[in-house]
Order: C-alpha cells, then sequence, then structure tokens
C-alpha cells in the first residue's frame, strides 16, 4: 500500500532509517496532475531500486509573476490513485510553507546552462527547479532519481548541480513519452481545446522535418530554422519562444549540424507554453528517435 508522508520530518526520519536498513532508494519528483509521463519515469525508477519515493509539490520558486502557478492543474486524489497503481511506495506531499518559510533565503543558481533556450524567457525558472531538487535531494536521500528528457535543460542543470555541489545521487533521464499523435505528454496540455490540437502537433511535426533534413544531408542550421518556423507559423495561435539547434551539452548555438545536435523550441498556443526537443543524429546509428 502507498504510504503518504507530509511532512519534512516525517520523510527525512524515513529516509534516514531505509538507508540505515541498507535500502535503495529512488526518487521521482514531479508537480503532480500525473500523466504517462510520469508513469514511465515511475516504472524506470521501480527497477532500479527498493523504494520508490515520488514527491507531488507544485513548486512556487520556479514560476515567474506572470505564469501559472495558481492555476497549474492539480488532482492530489488522481495521482495517488495512479502512484497506488504503479506500486509506488512513498508520495512525500510537503505544503508549501513546509519548504518555503515566509523569510526562506537560500536559492542554488547555476552560472551558465539557464542563459539559454527556457531560461531566457522564463528567469527564474532553472534557479526555482535547481533549488527545490536539491531540498528535495536532502529530505528523501535518493540513491538515484528520474527526470524525463522533454525537459531537457532541466536535465543538464539537475545533472550540472549534482555534479558541482556533491550529491551522491544518480540522475537517470528517461525518454519522452508521445501521445499516439506524437504530441509529447505534459500536464499542461490539459490547457489546450481540441482546436488548437493541430497548432500544438507542429511541434513534433517540426521535429521530424528537421531529422529528415538532417538525414538527407542539410547541415546548414538557419535553413532547418527557417523552414521549421514557417510551419509553425502557419498555425493559428502560435506565437514562437525561441527555436534553437545548439550543442546538447553547452546549449549554445550552432551553424553547421556537423555532429549530433540538439534542436529544442518553445511554442505558444494560445496561452499554453509547449516545449519538446530531439537530437539530429549526424549519421551515428542508434541514435534516439523522435
Ligand atoms: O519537471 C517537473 O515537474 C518540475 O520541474 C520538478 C523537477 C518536479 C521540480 O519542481
Amino acid at each position: 500500500m502507498v504510504k503518504i508522508i507530509p511532512t519534512v520530518e516525517k520523510m527525512q526520519e524515513h529516509a534516514e532509517s531505509l538507508r540505515g536498513d541498507g535500502w535503495r532508494i529512488a526518487c521521482v519528483p514531479t508537480m503532480g496532475f500525473l500523466h504517462d509521463g510520469h508513469l514511465s519515469l515511475m516504472r524506470i525508477a521501480k527497477r532500479r531500486a527498493d523504494v520508490l519515493v515520488v514527491s507531488v509539490f507544485v513548486n512556487p520558486a520556479q514560476f515567474g509573476p506572470e505564469e501559472d502557478f495558481e492555476t497549474y492543474p492539480r488532482n492530489l486524489e488522481r495521482d495517488l490513485e495512479l502512484c497506488a497503481k504503479e506500486d509506488v511506495d512513498i508520495v512525500f506531499t510537503p505544503k508549501t510553507g513546509a519548504l518555503y518559510s515566509d523569510d526562506y533565503q537560500s536559492y542554488v543558481k547555476l552560472e551558465h546552462l539557464p542563459h539559454h533556450l527556457c531560461g531566457l524567457s522564463r528567469p527564474v525558472f532553472f534557479t526555482g527547479v535547481a533549488t527545490v531538487v536539491c531540498k528535495l535531494f536532502n529530505i528523501v536521500r535518493p540513491h538515484i532519481a528520474v527526470f524525463g528528457e522533454k525537459d531537457y535543460q532541466q536535465l543538464l542543470v539537475i545533472r550540472r548541480m549534482v555534479q558541482d555541489l556533491n550529491f551522491n545521487t544518480e540522475i537517470i533521464g528517461a525518454p519522452i513519452v508521445r501521445e499516439k499523435d506524437g504530441l509529447a505528454m505534459s500536464s499542461r496540455n490539459a490547457y489546450l481545446t481540441p482546436d488548437q490540437r493541430p497548432a500544438a502537433l507542429t511541434l513534433y511535426r517540426s521535429l521530424v522535418q528537421a531529422r529528415k533534413r538532417v538525414e538527407t544531408g542539410e547541415r546548414d542550421a538557419a535553413r532547418i530554422l527557417k523552414e521549421v518556423r514557417d510551419l509553425i507559423t502557419a498555425q493559428p495561435e502560435t506565437d514562437i519562444d525561441y527555436l534553437s539547434i545548439c550543442d546538447p551539452e553547452t546549449l549554445i548555438d550552432v551553424e553547421r549540424i556537423d555532429r549530433p545536435a540538439l534542436m529544442a523550441l518553445a511554442v505558444k498556443v494560445g496561452k499554453t507554453r509547449l516545449i519538446d526537443n530531439t537530437i539530429l543524429p549526424v549519421s551515428s546509428p542508434g541514435s534516439r528517435s523522435v
């Protein structure tokens, strides 16, 4: 049966005792409103540890003042049912005030990675993510933690934080899970109206097109980005935040695609901001497909 732990003290106490007994702890941090993407992270985590802790916490520190913290979709009852079905051992559900007191002061800020892609239009996002993940790791004390590759930049930021701050936690990236039509799963997909779905799908179609162009020999990043921009802007209600072909480690834009590059994009469809990415492989068999 899934155990719900709502307080920091109880979670810390329990984690210490699990570690003391020699159990291997996995953590899947989430903001709830779980979908199949989250469930795939849980299955990966479950295979690699003895005890799986899923945290459900909508983290105010990663939302800007104009963003959707208040309206972010929440359904704890359904999340708990899904966790029970996935055989999750513990769901950690701290209250906002338990993680951020009124006079809270300490943040984890990375120097370079946040100054690209999503970090440009969401200036507080990665500091908020790194801070809350750091806090969750100190509370749950996981041996491993699993994050989705859909938030590719987030995964890089967390890997970097773990390396720089000497956390003894292995970070595992999990492949993007897509709806049947190709749309990458996201809790924010719940905001989309049926009319907006074709526009939302252009993110996936753009990645497929870019991969095809690279497979057939195109190496000029600007040319591919222009084609993708045309494809997206032809759809109603789309507003491109960024389109980028960049180095998969540094996230610095590349002009020529001479080795595998990351193609990443963020597009608003109506009021819903969607992100997606893929690696553009350059004749390297076994690279990940979209
Ligand atoms: O990816 C998410 O859902 C969040 O950014 C995370 C990692 C749970 C931190 O709040």
